[in-house]
């Protein structure tokens, strides 16, 4: 049981001063919802719970945090997979659900400015509404803030065709860790005036600073959509169909893929049927958006594909072109983290490969894991576009590193990355020099020291802790 000191007594009712006494919460029972992350890996008993309304509380809440002396990790939708926004002991939470409120969109610039906790749905229905889409989106859409989707630089299956949220914010406000506020939103597309200190913020990952309110750029609708579903032998197939899409389909916005044994789970799950005729060992799952007939294009990129990937128009593709048929189709996709957690805690390790690389890292993951981990359950989905794979393992014990860092390295190793779009978090600290150089490191530190120099935010995320020497 955590002890409440005369110390915390004086923060909280600091904090209870700012915010409202029912915005600092303390009772174990209200924190947890906010010390547990999704996945079940990562949960820590936090000092309380702060949910400040606007950047000027933000602002107060963090110089009275700094005066105290506290640690601060701001939190979003808690949608995050490496335990980047859950506390660890005695941090504060620093919760951005209640910075929620959307601006009207501005017409002109094509952009969109709103608070740090307005979740990515609510931001999409407020473009729509204007006439305009919010080209982003993930399976976590109705919790997933902007300000975490931003801190993260979230990338999604839309990212193959509009980049990642990166590409999307044009500007930022935030508070430094000792309370100032730092402020750019007039999204400028030419403002060479300086460093573009909020080009930082974007996958800082709540180390240098808390986000509280972003622009971003949004886009006028892309036109009538048309999804389709492949069912393939291989991944070396799959990357034939996709570079068979690229050349037939301009109006190409996403192709994820899946596997049989992720397809068995959702099905078992959500108690669904086989999307196909016949079985496969991968199906790839296609979003295009256009004026031209997109389903002649989808079925010519098959037909033109089908030598090298094997499809058989009648028994291998499924085309959807009404909204409820694309969201069934989308479904086998967008279902498998949760199927997948249905059936135990897994390993997640999120990477990305270059695509050439993409057949043999699979093939050698399977492999590796066969001699060295026989017990283990893998299950492979992910954004085959941009060579981004989300590498899921059950059976395995939790605490069970070595086989993190065998998925890590192997990514590595074919020239990809340990972290695709989940970040670093804590997860994955400790590997981070096998992507990263010393001297891209230290820099990283001297950042981290020129926004944070007491360290007071997330502590121990993307960066290791420095141990006194
Ligand atoms: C996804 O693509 O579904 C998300 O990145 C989350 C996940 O890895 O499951
Ligand atoms: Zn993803």
């Amino acid at each position: 049981m955590n002890r409440i000191t005369p110390h915390d007594i004086n923060l909280e009712s600091a904090l209870a001063g700012i915010v409202g006494e029912r915005y600092v919460l303390t009772d174990p029972g209200v924190k947890l919802a906010y010390e547990r992350d999704v996945t079940g890996r990562y949960s820590g008993s936090a000092r309380l719970v702060v949910l400040p309304a606007d950047t000027a509380e933000c602002a107060a809440t963090l110089a009275a945090c700094a005066r105290h002396g506290a640690h601060v990790v701001p939190q979003g939708g808690n949608t995050g997979l490496v335990g980047g926004g859950t506390p660890r002991a005695g941090e504060i939470v620093l919760s951005t659900r209640r910075m929620s409120a959307i601006d009207v969109l501005d017409e002109s610039a094509h952009q969109l400015t709103a608070g740090a906790g307005a979740t990515l749905a609510d931001a999409q229905r407020a473009a729509s509404a204007a006439g305009f889409e919010l080209t982003l989106d993930h399976g976590a859409r109705s919790a997933a803030t902007l300000g975490g989707l931003a801190a993260t630089d979230a990338g999604g299956s839309l990212a193959l065709r509009y980049g990642t949220m990166r590409r999307h914010v044009t500007g930022v406000e935030a508070v430094l860790a000792d309370g100032r506020v730092v402020s750019r939103l007039s999204g400028l597309m030419k403002d060479n005036a300086g460093y573009r200190w909020h080009d930082l913020l974007v996958g800082s990952e709540g180390t240098l600073a808390v986000i509280t309110r972003v622009r971003l750029a949004v886009a006028p609708p892309a036109g009538r959509r048309v999804s389709a579903l492949f069912g393939v032998r291989s991944f070396s197939a799959a990357l034939a169909l996709l570079s068979s899409l690229r050349a037939h389909v301009p109006g190409l916005r996403a192709a994820d893929f899946f596997t049989a044994d992720g397809l068995e789970l959702v099905c078992g799950q959500r108690r669904l049927s086989r999307p196909l005729r016949a079985p496969h060992r991968l199906y790839v799952v296609v979003e295009c958006a256009g004026d031209g007939d997109l389903i002649a294009q989808l079925t010519g990129a098959a037909r033109a594909g089908r030598e090298s990937s094997a499809i058989d128009l009648d028994a291998d593709v499924v085309v959807a072109d009404d909204s409820g048929a694309r969201a069934r189709l989308w479904a086998y996709r967008d279902a498998q983290n949760e199927a997948i957690r249905a059936n135990g805690v897994p390993h997640k390790l999120d990477v990305s490969v270059p695509l050439g690389q993409l057949p043999a890292f699979a093939h050698e993951l399977a492999e590796l894991l066969e001699t060295q981990r026989p017990a283990a359950r893998l299950v492979l989905y992910g954004h085959l576009g941009d060579g981004n794979v989300h590498v899921n393992i059950l059976g395995l014990d939790e605490s069970d590193e070595r086989v993190d860092e065998l998925v890590l390295r192997l990514a590595a190793t074919h020239g990809g990355t340990i972290s695709a779009e989940h970040g670093v978090g804590v997860a994955k600290v400790k590997w981070l020099g096998l992507v990263r150089s010393a001297e891209e490191i230290a820099l990283m530190r001297s950042l981290k020291a020129a926004f944070d120099p007491d360290g007071v935010l997330s502590p121990g995320r993307v960066l290791p802790v420095r141990t006194a020497r």
